[in-house]
C-alpha cells in the first residue's frame, strides 16, 4: 500500500473511531454489563473498511461536512453486530476474533446475541438521530441498511452459508452466498456515502458498480485467507472453513482461480469509476488493498 494512501485510511479510521466512540452508550447502572459488552466488541481492532469506504465514497461526489460520519459509523456497527451472531455456536463457532475471545466467549451467548441486536439498532437510532441528516436523506439511508442487511442481503446469505455447509461444490450458490453476506453490506456502505453526499443517480450507480465488485473480491480473500493466513495475523482462527465443509470460493473454483477472479473483480471495479479520473485513487487504492490484505 502506498504511504499517502496509508495516511489516508489512518486518517479517517481516527475520526470514525472517535465517532463511534461518542455513539455509544457508556457503561454504567446496575445492566451495564450489555454496554460493556457492545464497546467490547466495536473497540477491538478492526479494519473499519466499511465506513472509511463511506466516507472516500461522500469525498469523491464531492461531499462536504460532516453528514456522512453517523451512516459510515453506522455500517461498522452492523457489521459488528454481524460478526459477533457470526462467531456464535449456531453459526460458525468460533473463540477468537480481532485477536481477542469472542462476545459470548467473554461475556455469554445471551449477552452476545443482546449486544448484537444493541448494535443494530443503535445504528438506526443514529442514522435517524434529529439534524444530523435531512430527513429524506436520513430514510434514505435506512432503506439502503435494512435493504443490504436483510432477508435479501447479508442475511439472506449468512442463511444460505449455513445451509450450503457440507454440500457440493456450485458456483450458482457460492455467487449467491457471497454477494448476499458480504457483497451487499459492503456496497452498501459505498452508497450510503454517496447517498449521505446528495449523489445523482449515474454517480450511485457507478459506485454501485464498484462496491458489489469489491464487496464479492473482499470475501474471496477473506476464504483464501482462511487457507494461506495465520491466526496472529488474522485476529481469528484460521483453516476453520474447510473443517466446517464450508462452501468457499476456493473450494468451488480451486484457489488459483479465485486469485484471479479476485484480482479480476478489483480492475472491473476501478475501471468502473474511470469518469472521476484522478480524484479516485483512494477508492482505487482500497479496491487493490480489499485482496493485498494479510488481514
Ligand atoms: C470480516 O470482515 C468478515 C467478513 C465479511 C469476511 P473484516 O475483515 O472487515 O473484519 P474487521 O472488521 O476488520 O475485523
Ligand atoms: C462472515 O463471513 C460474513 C458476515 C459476518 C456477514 P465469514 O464467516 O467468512 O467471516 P469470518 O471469517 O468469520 O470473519
Ligand atoms: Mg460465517
Ligand atoms: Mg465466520
Ligand atoms: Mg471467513
Amino acid at each position: 500500500m502506498s504511504r499517502s494512501l496509508s495516511l489516508y485510511m489512518d486518517e479517517r479510521r481516527k475520526i470514525v473511531e472517535d465517532a463511534l466512540d461518542r455513539f455509544l452508550p457508556e457503561p454504567g447502572g446496575q445492566y451495564s454489563r450489555l454496554t460493556q459488552a457492545m464497546r467490547y466488541s466495536v473497540f477491538s481492532g478492526g479494519k473499519r473498511l466499511r465506513p472509511i469506504l463511506a466516507i472516500a465514497a461522500f469525498e469523491v461526489v464531492g461531499g462536504e461536512g460532516n453528514t456522512v460520519l453517523a451512516p459510515a459509523c453506522a455500517t461498522e456497527l452492523i457489521h459488528t453486530y454481524s460478526l459477533i451472531h457470526d462467531d456464535l455456536p449456531a453459526m460458525d463457532d468460533d473463540d477468537l476474533r480481532r485477536g481477542r475471545p469472542t462476545c459470548h466467549k467473554e461475556f455469554d451467548e445471551a449477552l452476545a446475541i443482546l449486544a448484537g441486536d444493541a448494535l443494530l439498532t443503535l445504528a438506526f437510532e443514529i442514522v435517524t438521530e434529529k439534524s444530523v441528516l435531512p430527513p429524506e436523506c436520513a430514510a434514505a439511508v435506512v432503506r439502503e441498511l435494512a435493504g443490504a442487511n436483510g432477508y435479501s442481503g447479508m442475511l439472506g446469505g449468512q442463511a444460505a452459508d449455513i445451509a450450503m455447509e457440507g454440500e457440493p461444490p456450485d458456483i450458482g450458490a457460492i455467487e449467491y452466498i457471497h454477494g448476499h453476506k458480504t457483497g451487499a453490506p459492503l456496497a452498501a456502505a459505498v452508497r450510503i456515502g454517496a447517498i449521505a453526499a446528495g449523489a445523482e443517480s449515474i454517480d450511485l450507480e457507478r459506485l454501485t458498480a464498484y462496491g458489489e465488485r469489491i464487496g464479492l473480491a473482499f470475501q474471496i480473500a477473506d476464504d483464501l485467507l482462511d487457507e494461506t493466513g495465520t491466526a496472529e495475523e488474522m485476529g481469528k482462527a484460521v483453516g476453520k472453513d474447510r473443517d466446517r465443509g464450508k462452501m468457499t470460493y476456493p473450494v468451488v473454483v480451486g484457489a488459483e482461480s479465485a486469485v484471479i477472479r479476485a484480482q479480476d473483480l478489483v480492475d472491473d471495479a476501478i475501471r468502473s469509476l474511470d469518469a472521476y479520473g484522478e480524484r479516485v485513487w483512494a477508492l482505487a487504492g482500497i479496491a487493490q488493498f480489499m485482496v493485498d490484505r494479510r488481514n
